[in-house]
């Protein structure tokens, strides 16, 4: 292999499932949200320090669920942040795919939901995932409705990126030396699929908080 060919890999431990949930099984997640939404409705999450508002909307399932707001940052809470209540189960399909495409022997405890609106040309930085204690159980992602576009980089902020479209359905891993890779998503294709009741693409991010033997 050549240098030049190294510039163009994928950081080790980044796996692609391409169409990894049939059209039925997408839908039975989009089900699954939307049972989860009347319980824990999406929530506005704002910046560290500025408050300036994320594009996207958010909300969880599982024991811990990712919120940030201006005050206290980005952290993990057991409730939602504006009713109170704990966040929803995580649906077992999800904790299926988890036991699947991971050898991580405990389930995560949070699934982020990202909802990205084409009204608001919802796209998200590049940043890393490091807001869990264990950092060694990878972060599983789940693709729904339009299509985007997906930057990797590498561990140092401000690298050269590799892109990769993701459709609905799709599943990335980041695990090994991915797993502490910038990334995020430079472009959603707004307006080609359907599958999301009021459009646009719904990211699904679960992520293992605690090491093994917390619950
Ligand atoms: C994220 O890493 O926060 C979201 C990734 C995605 O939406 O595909
Ligand atoms: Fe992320």
């Amino acid at each position: 292999m050549t240098s030049q060919d190294s510039h163009n890999l994928f950081p080790s431990g980044f796996a692609h499932y391409p169409l990894y949930f049939s059209p039925e099984e997408q839908a039975g997640l989009i089900d699954a949200v939307k049972q989860g939404i009347a319980v824990a409705p999406f929530f506005q999450p704002t910046m560290p320090r500025t408050g300036a508002p994320l594009s996207v909307v958010m909300s969880n399932f599982g024991s811990l669920g990712w919120v940030t707001d201006k005050e206290k940052g980005y952290r993990y809470e057991p409730c939602h942040p504006k009713t109170g209540q704990p966040w929803p189960k995580l649906p077992e399909a999800l904790g299926v795919l988890w036991d699947k495409v991971t050898d991580f022997p405990a389930r995560p405890e949070a699934t982020l939901i990202n909802w990205y609106r084409a009204d608001k040309a919802s796209k998200m930085g590049m940043h890393v995932d490091n807001d869990e204690n264990d950092l060694r159980a990878p972060v599983v992602s789940v693709s729904l409705g339009d299509p985007a576009m997906f930057r990797i980089g590498g561990p140092k902020r401000g690298g050269p990126t590799q892109g990769i479209k993701l459709y609905s359905g799709d599943v990335v891993v980041l695990a090994g030396d991915a797993r502490l890779c910038h990334h995020g998503v430079s472009k959603v294709y707004y307006g080609e699929s359907a599958l999301v009741p009021k459009g646009g693409r719904i990211n699904l991010t679960m992520r293992r908080v605690n090491g093994i033997g917390a619950t």
